[in-house]
């Protein structure tokens, strides 16, 4: 059985992993081409985001159908080879279920427009408050009413996201057991793992007006979560204890998180929180450029490393998904320290208690798109936006400065991985344009080059199998008022290690509050470092140490 506290998750947005048939379009049979690639990564578990059929407004995360595959993305018979391909490997599949909402255009929701009952207890209709105004005040994460009118009904429906992704109605035990088969049947193909999209959302709570927010207070972390999660967990993975889950959570509280991921709660394996990828927000509002505050991110890493390990329970640690701009643009640096910069950020996750995420193209340093026309943007919250934008009075030019720091398609370029054309990724047209940058950032350079970042992931994940602090150790913040080394203690047994990253350009003096005698150095991204009291930290420079007494 694969432990998952030593395992480390590489996540696969497969639309722009590789693309097999020459159509721009990634896909599954381009996955299982890049199984020997991820052995070698050395990684546990493949995380696939939705490949079911979809009408792809939200490139998949709207699905019209749980139990097929999009023809886009393959076949039935491809994701099976996949599942054994990958076995082999000795890697599993752990597969991105969307349960908040379906698509617009899934079968029980047309039903429900044609006035069928049963299918429209399935989703959360309300009548408006007045003629023609929405039920609540609630916001839509993509921007707008949460609410959209359905005048042949004169009713509204809810969806968190697009409109064509309505809600569903967890309330209603019929649609948690439609949900359960799905989760059995895919058990039955032999995955071992699920992500449960923004699954913190799924327990409505009041219908009312937020008078200081977008209503998220009123869905998230709702009043029944609890009961479904645990309901779910016995009804399906449960049953099943090699199986992995994480849950997506969004805006949650670390209490909650005690619980949905706690040791013993029967919930679920751990959760993604996303807090610490908010420091350069504005609180909640994303659309706008603020300098990130560091002090703020150290805050709040340590606080949920301290926190969930105080109440047995366990964090998936990451700083990349296909949500997020690409860290080394975001917290490091393009320029002169781009390499220096992705080992560090990766050494300061991989050296946490939890799960560690690798997002696709994150282990070779992928940097944001560098997008400067509209017409290359795809994703509909960036679109959304770039209108809402402007309609606030923003120049399109200050609308494309935030597009280009925070927009979701930094992440959603299509992988690099050679100096070819399109950097290998398709020999057709890619329905995302390839980051200008393939010929110096690419997968195969990396292969062949033994210091480069792709070979200090391997080394990262490989460490953690084998030395028990890194998987199990307690946590303990060091120097925490520091303004700009980022450093922590873990434990276990008689070992110690002690992880320092200077976060910054900056050389920086660093003394190191413990006695370092008999620390080894494990690993670091500056050749001929010794764990000494009192160094001096180059250019994002970034350690290891390690001691067993
Ligand atoms: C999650 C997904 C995101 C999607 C949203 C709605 O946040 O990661 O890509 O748009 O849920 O399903
Ligand atoms: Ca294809």
């Amino acid at each position: 059985m694969t432990d998952f506290k030593k395992s480390t998750i590489y996540q696969i947005y497969p639309k722009s992993f590789y693309d097999s048939n020459h159509d721009g379009i990634g896909d599954l049979n381009g996955v299982i081409n890049k199984l020997d690639y991820l052995k070698e990564l050395g990684v546990d578990y493949i995380w696939l985001t939705p490949f079911f059929v979809s009408p792809q407004n939200d490139n998949g995360y709207d699905v019209e159908d749980y139990y097929r595959i999009d023809p886009r993305y393959g076949t039935m018979d491809d994701f099976e080879k996949l599942v054994c391909e990958a076995e082999k490997r000795g890697i599993r599949l752990m597969l991105d279920m969307v349960f908040n909402h379906t698509s617009s255009r899934h079968e029980w929701f047309r039903k429900a427009l044609a006035g069928d009952e049963k299918y429209k207890k399935y989703y959360i209709f309300k009548k408006g408050k007045t003629q023609g105004k929405a039920p609540t005040n609630w916001e839509s994460k993509f921007g707008g009413s949460a609410w959209e009118y359905v005048p042949e009904m004169g009713e509204f429906y809810l969806h968190l996201f697009d409109v064509s992704q309505p809600d569903l109605n967890w309330d209603n035990e019929e649609v948690r057991k439609e949900i359960q088969k799905i989760i059995l049947f895919w058990m039955e193909k032999g995955v071992k793992g699920f992500r449960f999209d923004v699954v913190n959302l799924i327990s409505k709570g009041d219908f009312a007006d937020d008078e200081c927010g977008d209503g998220r207070r009123f869905y998230t972390d709702g009043p029944n979560i609890h009961n479904y999660l645990k309901e779910l967990n016995a009804q399906t993975f449960g049953r099943d204890a090699e199986i992995v889950t994480v849950g997506e959570m969004s805006s949650t509280s670390m209490e909650n998180c005690f619980q949905y991921a706690g040791e013993k709660s029967g919930e679920l394996s751990m959760v993604f929180n996303f807090h610490h990828l908010k420091v350069d927000f504005a609180g909640n509002e994303k659309w706008v450029l603020v300098p990130a505050d560091f002090m703020k991110l150290k805050k709040i890493l340590f606080d949920w490393q301290e926190g969930m390990e105080k109440h047995q329970a366990w964090n998936a640690v990451f700083w990349c998904n296909h949500d997020q701009p690409r860290v080394v643009s975001r917290f490091g640096s393009e320029g002169r320290y781009w390499k220096e910069s992705a080992k560090m950020l990766a050494t300061l996750i991989h050296g946490m208690r939890g799960t560690p995420y690798i997002y696709q193209g994150e282990e070779i340093g992928m940097t944001n798109a560098g997008f400067t026309d509209i017409s290359q943007y795809r994703d509909v919250e960036s679109l959304n936006h770039f209108r809402i934008l402007q309609e606030k009075g923003l120049t399109r030019e200050d609308a494309y400065r935030i597009l280009q720091v925070h927009s979701r398609d930094n992440g959603r370029t299509p992988m690099q991985w050679e100096k070819t054309e399109n950097g290998g990724f398709t020999d057709g047209t890619p329905w995302i344009e390839v980051n200008k940058n393939y010929e110096d950032i690419n997968a195969m350079q990396q292969l062949e080059d033994e210091d480069s970042i792709f070979h200090y992931y391997q080394k990262l994940i490989r460490l953690r199998k084998e030395y028990d602090v890194i998987a199990y150790g307690s946590f303990r913040t060091l120097d925490e008022q520091n303004p700009s080394v980022l450093a922590y203690m873990r434990e276990h047994e008689d070992q110690k290690l002690i992880v320092v990253c200077n976060f910054y350009e900056k050389e920086v003096s660093w003394e190191c509050p413990e006695e370092l005698e008999g620390f080894r150095y494990l690993i670091g991204n500056y050749k001929g470092r010794e764990g000494k009291k009192g160094v001096r930290l180059r250019a994002y420079e970034a350690m290891m140490l390690y001691k067993r007494e």
